[in-house]
């Protein structure tokens, strides 16, 4: 059994974050939700892992190097532009041999990892196995039509009228038959080979397609509230640790300092992490808050946020539900004028809190 993640794509429904990051490398509890995603493999017994990049190959073969760190051996296959997720298992071909394989998308999250449907899919050897999570707008997904028995009727890739609203997960198994779906292929109305139309062609030649529906699930939507969630999820089962500095602090419940993470005068209630290198000093923050590393949190207030690295807070309380950037500063403005005072990139959302 092999692997391939897919981390191309230029993610616009995250931006701005990723104007200069690849999505797959937004991080979650200050790890990027790649990394997750490749924990699960190696979990799950595999070994040989080949990674999709695009334009943003650079980055990620800077973070993930070899593989070795996660136990894994990571071949790189360049996709030269994004052209659909089979377009991808077909410029995969020669790696994946004949092989069956998991293909897990580098931008989904799953709560639980995915050694338990590896080892069924093993045990029952189905032609290919999909996984599907309810969610509120299915539109915004492959949606599958499901047999009275559970088996796969019908899929769509991003219906305008749904007809369930079970949505197709970013993680599917496949047996070699998959190639020969991928190969028939013509492009959707979006332009791309989509994976969700691979299936639908194996179902529609009589081949064995399983279906288990999971919860815990989280993609991309562009919403920060996914992804606030998401880091709220992960800090929540995070082992606390103390491997940086706290002076006449509070450090109250989960709270992870990571290496050189310097905490001064401030009261920290958990479970939040504080990043390698990060400073804070005469300020609070609260739950779900993630710092990263080399950020400065000065006489601020923050809670249920993402602080990306090297950003810098100064003067400011309160932020709350907030995904700052990397190395973005935000300070107080001076008292005159009474003005907002505002360098934001493209794309960029800021909701302010005016009492005047
Ligand atoms: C892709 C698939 C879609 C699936 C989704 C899960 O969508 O085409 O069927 O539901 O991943 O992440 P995309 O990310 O290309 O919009």
């Amino acid at each position: 059994m092999k692997a391939l993640v897919l981390a191309g794509g230029s993610g616009t429904r995250l931006r701005p974050i990723t104007h200069t990051s690849a999505k797959q490398l937004v991080p979650v509890a200050n790890k990027p939700v790649l990394f997750y995603g490749l924990e699960a493999i190696a979990a799950a017994g595999i070994r040989e892992l080949g990674i999709v990049v695009g334009d943003t190959h650079a980055e990620i073969e800077a973070a993930v190097g070899d593989g070795s760190a996660f136990g894994l051996e990571v071949t790189y296959l360049r996709q030269e532009a994004p052209l659909g997720l089979a377009h991808a298992v077909l410029i995969a071909r020669d790696f994946l041999g004949d092989d069956d394989f998991v293909m897990y998308l580098g931008d989904n999250f799953i709560v639980g990892g995915i050694s338990d449907i590896v080892s069924g899919f093993m045990a029952k050897k189905p032609d290919a196995q999909i996984m599907l999570t309810r969610v509120g707008d299915p539109r915004q997904f492959g949606v599958a039509e499901l047999h009275p028995d559970g088996g796969v009727k019908s899929l769509e890739e991003k219906p305008q009228h749904p007809k369930s609203d079970l949505a197709l997960v970013g993680v599917y198994l496949f047996t070699a038959a998959v190639h020969e779906a991928v190969a028939e292929l013509k492009p959707s109305w979006r332009g791309e080979l989509e994976i969700t139309d691979a299936i639908q062609w194996l179902i529609d030649r009589g081949y064995h397609v399983e279906s288990t529906t999971i919860t815990g699930y989280w993609k991309d939507t562009g919403n920060v509230e996914d992804m606030l969630e998401v880091n709220r999820l992960v800090l929540e089962s995070m082992e606390p640790a103390v491997q940086g500095e706290s002076l006449d602090s509070e450090l109250i419940g989960r709270v992870r300092l990571e290496p050189g993470a310097r905490v001064e005068r401030s009261r920290i209630v958990g479970p939040a992490v504080i990043g390698a290198g990060a400073r804070v000093a005469d300020s609070y923050v609260g739950p779900f808050t993630s710092i990263g590393a080399d950020c400065v949190i000065a006489d601020s207030e923050i809670e249920y946020s993402i602080v990306l690295p090297r950003a810098s807070i100064e003067g400011v309380r309160r932020i709350e539900a907030s995904l700052i950037g990397h190395d973005v500063q935000v300070t107080p403005a001076p008292n005159t004028p009474r003005a907002h005072r505002l360098v934001l990139g493209d794309h960029s959302k800021v909701q302010i809190h005016d009492r005047t």
